[in-house]
């Protein structure tokens, strides 16, 4: 494998005295999918969170370039490279176009720039059509494809997605799984965490199964 964009190192996470991270280490790779399973509540979403820098942890190195600090020195320059999908994402009360180009607000791009990019991502995503739509009067599989244009448009180098393809029906499965497959060639570092393995096989390079605190690796393409 080339070179990791991020190493988190020895994370740990206590909740009410309860320990659910005991020292977890987590290499993240360029165009490379990391699939996390493990049973309800084990803690796959807390460690998402706190890669995305959303949730604190008690304790956590991160390695950007072989420069190793703590999480809370490191956190900053981290999040501005990663995005977290929610499972259920919270669309906001406008059009479709406008939630996509929600983030764009705090670039340097100006209106005109901004449109041409909401257009060209919302054809990239296959959403050209229900631009002008209201986003929360659309199915759950359409605002997923939303917040992944919403995502994808700001170009993060890591995105995190929490059960992507929860609910979904077949159809809106295999459009993500197609989005999935051309984030991963754009070269984005993907890390997913689900309890179905059979959606997301042909993408997935390493798979880890959370489990007393700790990732076990399952497989490894
Ligand atoms: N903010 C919080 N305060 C207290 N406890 C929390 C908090 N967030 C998570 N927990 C607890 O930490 C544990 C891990 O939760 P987490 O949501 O990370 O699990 P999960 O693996 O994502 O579960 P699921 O498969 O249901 O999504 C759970 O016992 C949960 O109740
Ligand atoms: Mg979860």
């Amino acid at each position: 494998m080339n070179e990791p964009l991020l190493v988190f190192r020895e994370i740990e996470k206590s909740f009410s005295g309860s320990q659910i991270l005991c020292g977890v280490d987590l290499s993240l790779y360029p165009g490379k999918c990391i699939l996390l399973s493990g049973k309800n509540g084990v803690g796959k979403t807390t460690l998402l969170k706190i890669i995305a820098g959303l949730e604190i942890p008690d304790l956590a190195k991160i390695e950007i370039s072989g420069k190793t600090n703590c999480w809370k020195k490191a956190v900053r320059s981290v999040r501005k490279e990663i995005i977290y999908l929610h499972q259920h994402p919270i669309m906001f009360s406008s059009t479709v176009e406008s939630n996509v180009a929600y983030g764009l607000r705090f670039t340097s791009l100006n209106r005109k720039q901004r449109r041409e990019s909401v257009e060209e991502a919302l054809e990239w995503t296959g959403l050209t059509d229900v631009a002008k739509k209201q986003a929360k009067t659309l199915s759950g599989g359409v605002q997923q494809r939303v917040a992944f244009t919403r995502a994808w448009i700001l170009k993060p180098k890591v995105l995190l997605l929490d059960e992507p393809m929860a609910n979904m029906d077949h159809e809106s499965r295999e459009q993500t799984y197609q989005l999935l497959v051309r984030m991963k060639l754009a070269g984005m570092s993907l890390v997913i965490t689900s309890h179905f393995m059979q959606y997301f096989e042909g993408i997935v390079d390493q798979h880890f199964q959370l489990k007393n605190g700790a990732l076990e690796l399952k497989s490894k393409s």
